[in-house]
């Protein structure tokens, strides 16, 4: 029996990945297909003006693409801040200059160039038709909509969102015609028909008419990178996962790494989501956040020290102060070596073992706010992901220094960890979340989930989850659902505590009955396994 497995955020672009399979085409080529769909159909997170990373396992080579957003050539370190060196609220977050480079196109074209088999423009064609022809706006995305507007008008943000979506409403058919053009040139041009030409010279003129920084050079220059996949023996397993810059690679392997260093300290299996179980999980995150903070950022401009990171030596000796029934003292934990939230993933794989695990964002919920006014897509605020000022905590609570500061033509750090386990060389597990800060949280607990606990995999995606990172102090974020007796425990510890539902997991798991998929309930996914033959 062979089968191919989807775990995608929406029901659009599982049905084009799924038409793409069984057309012939291989995992790359359907990740291909629903980056373009979820452009349209998932406007909150899926895009064509942000980035993201695109992990491959095909024919049992693994290879990272890095489609990150770069920092325009004329941004500069210290762009968000105000005549008194503090930094100036919503400025990264909301409007023109919050934007960075958009790398998805190009990332998309590149993975086409190594690893499609389709044709291009057959890949990008569904989500021509989607975006001309519209699409029945599900519920869920209404509602996301019409809270967006009325939070930005509560704000009073000048941005033009409402312009282009206040009118897609629940159960409505939705079309969306400049948006059709420029897929339409990217259909036809390939990456060319966005950074140059007509499309590179709508988003150029757009920019220098509001406010913005982005050029027809700074696009031009543009690049998605290939990079080495950070891979690492975890118990039986091989973790093959995202290297800067994303720190979810590191984040992943040290938690995973930390938990499986206390547990033997102590003797014990952890129950799952036990007092002790969420205790060490948020000491170990503690540590893993100050690393973050110190040492990550964009490796073509520092060197970040992963290796070190990683080392065994080093989570033995960072592992080591944990206790049970003790909080560190969050000023105590410093880097080791001497130191609405949205964004979308989708989980592929092919009947000939190839996988595909790829997380693509525009930061917040909606981007910028801002819709390139005759191009018809949303704008990234990718740029709050730099550190605008030392120690000072972006949107997600996250704290960085130097290491990433803002440069022009710098990548900022990300949390996007798309993973793939694998088990004697074939895949075992793929995985990944949105949530900035807590995509590292709902990754590495989903594989604690699904090989430490065994759990079928709609117990992976929906079994509640817990989140620290160090700062804000002693704050345990949680999903509704954990026991209250266990709560009540962490609170007499010393914990505080925020309910909060934090990703949207799409797994895909093999067990020894073949795959299995699963959406997080929460959302609007869609997991579906077929057999092939
Ligand atoms: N914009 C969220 C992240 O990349 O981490």
């Amino acid at each position: 029996m062979t089968q191919h497995a989807v775990a995608m955020p929406d029901s659009f672009s599982a049905d084009a990945a799924l038409a793409v399979l069984n057309e012939g085409g291989n995992a790359v080529d359907a990740a291909i297909a629903a980056q373009f769909v979820l452009a349209v159909t998932y406007p909150e997170a899926g895009n064509i003006g942000g980035g993201g990373f695109m992990l491959i396992h095909k024919d049992g080579q693994q290879h990272f693409l890095d489609y990150r957003e770069m920092a325009p050539g004329r941004a500069h370190r210290d762009m968000y801040l105000d005549e008194n060196g503090d930094v100036i609220p919503y400025a990264s977050l909301f409007g023109t200059l919050a934007a960075g480079i958009p790398g998805t196109v190009e990332g998309m074209w590149q993975a086409h160039q190594r690893h499609g088999t389709l044709p291009w423009a057959r890949l990008v064609q569904p989500a021509v038709m989607l975006a001309a022809e519209g699409f029945v706006v599900p519920e869920k995305l209404a509602g996301r909509i019409s809270r967006y507007i009325e939070r930005i008008e509560a704000r009073d943000i000048d941005v033009n969102f409402a312009e282009f979506f206040a009118d897609a409403k629940a159960g409505e058919t939705f079309v969306q015609t400049e948006l059709a053009v420029t897929l339409m040139r990217i259909r036809d041009k390939g990456a060319d028909g966005f950074y140059r030409g007509t499309t590179a010279s709508i988003i150029s003129e757009f920019m220098a008419d509001n406010g913005g920084l982005i050029n027809e050079d700074d696009l031009a220059a543009y690049t998605a990178q290939w990079r080495q996949p950070i891979t690492a023996q975890w118990r039986d397993y091989t973790v093959v996962t995202s290297p800067p810059t994303s720190s979810g690679g590191i984040a992943i392997l040290q938690w995973l790494g930390m938990y499986d260093r206390v547990e033997q300290r102590l003797g014990v299996e952890m129950k799952h989501n036990s007092v002790d179980y969420m205790h060490v999980l948020a000491e170990v995150g503690k540590r893993v956040f100050a690393d973050r903070g110190e040492y990550l950022g964009d490796p073509d401009f520092v060197d970040v020290p992963t290796g070190d990171l990683l080392n065994d030596d080093y989570l033995d000796q960072r592992a080591a102060p944990i206790q049970l029934g003790k909080l560190s003292l969050t000023e105590s934990v410093k880097p080791g070596l001497k130191e609405s939230e949205d964004t979308t993933h989708f989980s592929i794989v092919d009947s000939m073992g190839n996988a595909v695990s790829n997380t693509t964002t525009i930061n917040l919920s909606f981007g910028s706010g801002v819709v390139v006014e005759g191009a018809g897509f949303i704008l990234n605020d990718e740029m709050d992901d730099f550190s605008a000022k030392e120690g000072v905590p972006n949107f997600f609570g996250a704290i960085g220094g130097k290491a990433n500061a803002i440069a022009p033509y710098k990548r900022m750090l990300s949390s996007m960890s798309p993973t793939i386990v694998l088990q004697e060389g074939r895949v075992k597990m793929v995985t990944g979340s949105p949530g900035g800060t807590t995509i590292l949280t709902s990754v590495y607990q989903s594989i604690l989930n699904a090989l430490v606990f065994n759990m079928p995999v709609e117990a992976v995606v929906n079994t509640p989850r817990f989140h620290h990172q160090l700062l804000p102090e002693h704050l345990i974020r949680h999903h509704p659902g954990i026991d209250a007796s266990t709560l009540n425990a962490l609170v007499d510890m010393g914990y505080n505590l925020r309910e909060s539902e934090f990703g949207d997991l799409h797994v895909i798991l093999k067990t020894e009955q073949g795959l299995t998929a699963a959406s997080e309930a929460r959302g609007r996914g869609k997991a579906v396994v077929e057999v092939t033959e």
